[in-house]
């Protein structure tokens, strides 16, 4: 090859390689929302600490064993979740100025809870499941947040997951919010009832169940097709039991017993409630308000 022919290999080479990095950051830019997508409302605590449960917000981000916030059980994050790409550390959800959510604004907390985007405008990775939460009325994004600034304030700081080149990796979540992320929020189904509503909500929504109860496509994107029908775990537990038929399948008798089944779990008998993160999901559900729990067993026995 001639010099002349070599430089302009390589100077075609370098334009390509610019040309990559330029769609590279583009195509894996964030579209956060703006503030004046925020409805006027004035938030409901006690709502939010519903959504919270519901949510099991405080087991992914709990304390580690005997950090600060560990004893009161309040969600200063740091204990690890552990996730086939690398281990996760959830962070501090007190209303801390530093190290938790006290200095964001309500918009920097939708953006994080509808969009998957942080408030220095990266993408957090959905092993945080704003897949699920995303369907939440921004009402209840902000209940949710209201509820979390009731809480003491407790310093702890963050750390950033033991993920393979987490820079890098953690731009290109971009990309795969480009071909498998979703932002429509929830539609209640007309034709239903109330109480069916909230449950589908409180299921597909906050609850995040299709998260684990619903197979990927190979997007890894939940394949809506088959929703809540059961599959492999995706933090590599072996599998996820379907959602789907469970009376015709003798699991339950019906949403009095399977009501029983998500308060009470293993204590009354019941099985196939403790492995695989789904006792943490049990004792989360515990807490809420009957009523919600009867709508998500009405929601679950309408599927089949
Ligand atoms: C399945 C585990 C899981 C659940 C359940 C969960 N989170 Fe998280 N959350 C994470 C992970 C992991 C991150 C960090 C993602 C990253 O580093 O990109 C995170 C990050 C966040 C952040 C960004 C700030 C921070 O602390 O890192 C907020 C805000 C947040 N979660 C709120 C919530 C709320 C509110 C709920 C309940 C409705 C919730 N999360 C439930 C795993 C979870
Ligand atoms: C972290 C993953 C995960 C999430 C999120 C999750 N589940 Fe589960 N669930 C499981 C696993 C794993 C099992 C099987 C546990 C066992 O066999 O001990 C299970 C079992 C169940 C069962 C028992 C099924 C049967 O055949 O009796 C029900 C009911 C259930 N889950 C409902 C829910 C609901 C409702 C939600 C959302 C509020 C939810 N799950 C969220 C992982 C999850």
């Amino acid at each position: 090859m001639s010099r002349t022919r070599t430089a302009r290999v390589a100077a075609a080479l370098a334009l390509l390689g610019v040309i990559g990095v330029a769609a590279f950051l583009i195509l894996t830019r964030v579209h956060p929302l703006d503030a004046t997508a925020l409805p006027d409302h004035a938030p409901d605590v006690a709502g939010g600490e519903v959504l919270f449960h519901a949510g099991s917000c405080g087991s992914c981000h709990r304390a580690a064993d005997g950090a600060p916030g560990s004893a009161e059980g309040l969600p200063t994050g740091g204990a690890g979740f552990p996730t086939p790409v690398g281990t996760f550390y959830p962070g501090n959800l007190t209303p801390d100025d530093e190290t938790g959510i006290g200095a964001w604004t309500d918009i920097d907390f939708v953006n994080a809870m509808s969009r998957g985007i942080s408030p220095d405008g990266g993408h957090y990775f959905p092993a945080f499941p704003y897949t699920s939460f995303r369907l939440m009325p921004l009402e209840d994004v902000l209940d949710l947040r209201a509820y979390l600034m009731s809480l003491p304030a407790v310093r702890s700081p963050g750390r950033e997951p033991d993920v393979p080149v987490v820079g890098l990796a953690r731009r290109g979540v971009g990309l795969w919010k480009r071909l498998a992320f979703d932002d429509r929020r929830f539609e209640p189904d007309p034709s239903r009832s109330a109480a069916w509503n909230r449950g589908a909500y409180l299921t597909n929504g906050p609850g995040h169940c299709g998260e684990c109860h619903t197979p990927r496509t190979w997007t890894m994107a939940l394949d809506e097709s088959r929703h809540l029908a059961g599959g492999p775990h995706p933090g590599g537990e072996g599998k996820v039991p379907s959602l789907v038929g469970l009376v015709a399948r003798g699991r339950y008798k019906d949403v009095a017993d399977l009501t029983l089944a998500l308060q009470f779990g293993e204590t009354f008998g019941f099985d196939k409630l403790s492995s695989g993160g789904m006792a943490d999901i049990q004792m989360n559900l515990a807490k809420l308000p009957d009523s919600d729990v009867q709508a998500i067993s009405e929601y679950l026995l309408s599927l089949d």
